[in-house]
């Protein structure tokens, strides 16, 4: 079976990647759930929401200043490059649900941001959005109308930008093959994904320590991490 795959991997004319939280684990960014969930023993999984900004934008900036930190310190690893790579076979586009811009920082030239991206910002009131590569000394950061600033993602609550999640619906519909890499597929619409690419017939093919609620529908699941399993992948396009 896997010789089989890997002729279909050699083929196709296009890979699109479903990537989540995992991928940038081994780039020192912690994952949302598991035994990384917990910042400052708040539930990453409430800080994340619209609700709990409107609560508190304090508190969820200093988790994003943080963030912001942590992600403008690291630097793509294997995972990310190989996927880069890929580029020199096939036409392959990232669709990832991670805000840290590391695919791009790897070179990748097709990455769309499904949940928005850490170093934008926008205004909770006027139409102001910028972009800002530093921490923010005074939180929470106001704009120059006076309101608060917020990051420019996507939290629990909100929906996906609709043109956005149209043109990634395209994408996987288009591919022959997809790889799901550092994702538990649990929070949807980016969990639907895989659904669109097997509209299409594509191959699923699952990069992942453990199992997830998808496993059963993919044609191959390699039970390991992204930085040692991707240059494994790309090294099938080398044969
Ligand atoms: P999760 O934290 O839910 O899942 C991370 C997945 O990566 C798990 O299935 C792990 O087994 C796997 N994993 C861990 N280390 C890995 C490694 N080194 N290589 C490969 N896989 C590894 O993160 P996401 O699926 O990205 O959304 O979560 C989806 C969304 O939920 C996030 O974008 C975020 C979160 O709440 C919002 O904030 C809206």
């Amino acid at each position: 079976m896997f010789e089989s795959i890997s002729k279909r991997l050699r083929e196709s004319r296009k890979i699109v990647f479903v990537t989540g939280a995992g991928i940038s684990q081994e780039s020192g960014i912690p994952t949302f759930r598991g035994k990384d969930g917990l910042w400052r023993s708040n539930d990453v999984m409430k800080l994340a929401t619209i609700d709990a900004f409107n609560d508190n934008p304090k508190l969820v900036w200093e988790w994003y200043n943080e963030r912001r930190k942590n992600v403008f310190s690291a630097e793509p690893n294997l995972g990310h490059k190989a996927i880069t790579e890929l580029e020199k076979y096939s036409k392959v586009v990232v669709l990832t649900q991670n805000i840290d811009g590391l695919h791009q920082k790897a070179g990748s030239s097709q990455v769309l941001e499904l949940h928005g991206s850490i170093v934008k910002i926008k205004c909770t009131v006027c139409n102001y959005k910028g972009e800002t590569f530093t921490e923010f000394l005074d939180i929470p950061p106001l704009c120059a109308c006076g309101n608060i600033l917020r990051p420019e993602v996507v939290w629990f609550g909100e929906g996906l930008p609709q043109d956005l999640w149209q043109e990634a619906i395209v994408h996987a519909n288009s591919c022959d093959v997809m790889v799901i890499a550092g994702t538990s597929l649990v929070v949807s619409p980016a969990n639907t994904l895989p659904i669109y690419a097997k509209q299409n017939n594509a191959i699923l093919v699952e990069i992942n320590p453990d199992e997830t609620i998808m496993t059963s529908n993919m044609d191959l699941s390699i039970r390991s991490t992204s930085a040692i399993a991707l240059p494994e992948l790309v090294s099938i396009f080398k044969q």
